[in-house]
């Protein structure tokens, strides 16, 4: 059964039968390229993705949320007027997943938006931990809700940073604003390149001619969240030593290529070494997104190429398994380049294959990722799609 059909089938089960007000689609993503530089100020360009979180939504006349996540068959109520503490009707702790929902639904009442209550029913096909942001397809799917229910205007953009300032704030992740701009602004057939600074942002065509293809490692994050925060301090640490040096820097992406050169001796080793990365990533994306505007496809994979040895051996948040996946998908005929995608430390790599040759591509890569590993991959071609909307 799809998602979405898991999503209505549970709707009725779950709500006496009647059919949902309207059912929001909101997308996982793939990045592209610019990897750990969002929260940099530099450039990023990930694609919203055909796989996607549903949301089947009822109006409540209460201000209760009756949510069941049908994927894991749990349920849970809230009052949206009462999310604070992060408790259910009945005063207990709030399970780890009714945290995004909840946190959205408290991140929209700081912002005076009104918030109504609602019966949903949650399925999704975004695989967990597996860097493709499910979290954001999540938030963005409540948000849209809440806008729809509450019949308020605010932009693909603006809810993105409201369900960014969620899962800063309530949930306690401290990502950047990639994963929600791209989940709230995908585009079918396009990569999204986005200043992280000033949020303009561009949709940039993606060649007929290619095929996404996402690898699943299968193997999970760990450590993920406390190396994240640890990648964060070095970058932040980075940037006040530019700064002191350099006026004008205010974020890693004002630090030039020949300025680090001039510089990196004042930083510790382990903190040069991540802030080179975060300087070549953000030169790398623009350059590559002209390339690709030029059409010039082997040039943007030469870039993720050097994206994930860059991210391999520099910003250190690769692993055994991204790396048999990357490595096998770069020996393979039609491939412009690969790369590990999203926080790393496990979950998926992106490969941009000729699209005459992706079928083999698929099979080959999970044959070789196999053999190396004893891991069975879960390899797919990929369409960028939309972002986070009423279906
Ligand atoms: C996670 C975060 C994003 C971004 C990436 C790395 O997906 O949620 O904000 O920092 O890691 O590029």
């Amino acid at each position: 059964m799809t998602a979405l059909n898991t999503t209505l089938s549970h709707f009725k089960k779950s709500f006496g039968g009647a059919p949902p007000a309207f059912v929001v689609r909101s997308p996982g993503r793939v990045n592209l390229l610019g990897e750990h530089v969002d929260y940099n100020d530099g450039w990023v360009l990930p694609a919203a993705i055909d796989r996607a979180a549903y949301l089947a939504v009822g109006r409540c006349p209460s201000a209760l949320a009756s949510l069941s996540a049908a994927d894991i068959n749990e349920s849970v109520t809230f009052r949206v007027t009462e999310t604070a503490a992060k408790q259910n009707v009945a005063g207990q702790p709030l399970p780890g997943w009714a945290l995004y929902p909840a946190g959205v639904a408290h991140t929209l009442r700081e912002a005076k938006l009104n918030v109504a209550g609602m019966d949903a029913v949650l399925a999704g096909d975004v695989p967990r931990g597996a860097g493709l942001s499910s979290s954001a397809a999540v938030e963005l799917a409540f948000a849209v809700a809440w806008r729809e229910l509450g019949g308020w205007v605010k932009s693909g953009m603006e809810l993105a940073q409201l369900c960014q300032k969620a899962e800063n704030e309530y949930v306690g992740v401290h990502c950047g604003l990639m994963d929600q701009f791209a989940c709230a602004n995908g585009q079918a057939n396009h990569a999204l390149l986005l200043d992280c600074r000033t949020l303009e942002w561009q949709p940039v065509a993606l060649p007929a001619e290619v095929a996404i293809v996402i690898a699943d490692t299968t193997k999970r994050r760990e450590l993920g969240r406390s190396e994240y925060n640890n990648r964060r301090a070095a970058c932040a640490e980075a940037t006040r030593i530019f700064a002191a040096a350099l006026p004008g820097v205010r974020a890693l992406r004002d630090v030039s290529a020949a300025d680090f050169d001039r510089y990196a001796h004042l930083l510790p080793p382990e903190v040069a070494k991540r802030a080179r990365h975060v300087v070549e990533e953000c030169a790398r994306t623009l350059a590559a997104v002209d390339a690709l505007r030029r059409d010039d496809v082997a040039a943007f994979g030469q870039a993720m190429n050097d994206s994930h040895r860059t991210l391999r051996d520099l910003y250190e948040v690769s692993c055994f398994e991204l790396d048999a996946m990357v490595s096998a998908a770069q020996k393979l005929d039609g491939c412009y380049g690969a790369r590990l995608t999203g926080a790393g430390f496990g979950g998926c790599a992106v490969a941009l294959v000729a699209a005459s040759a992706a079928a083999d591509f698929v099979r080959e890569l999970a044959r070789r990722y196999e053999a190396a590993t004893g891991l069975t991959p879960e390899i797919t071609v990929c369409n960028a799609s939309a972002g986070a909307t009423i279906i």
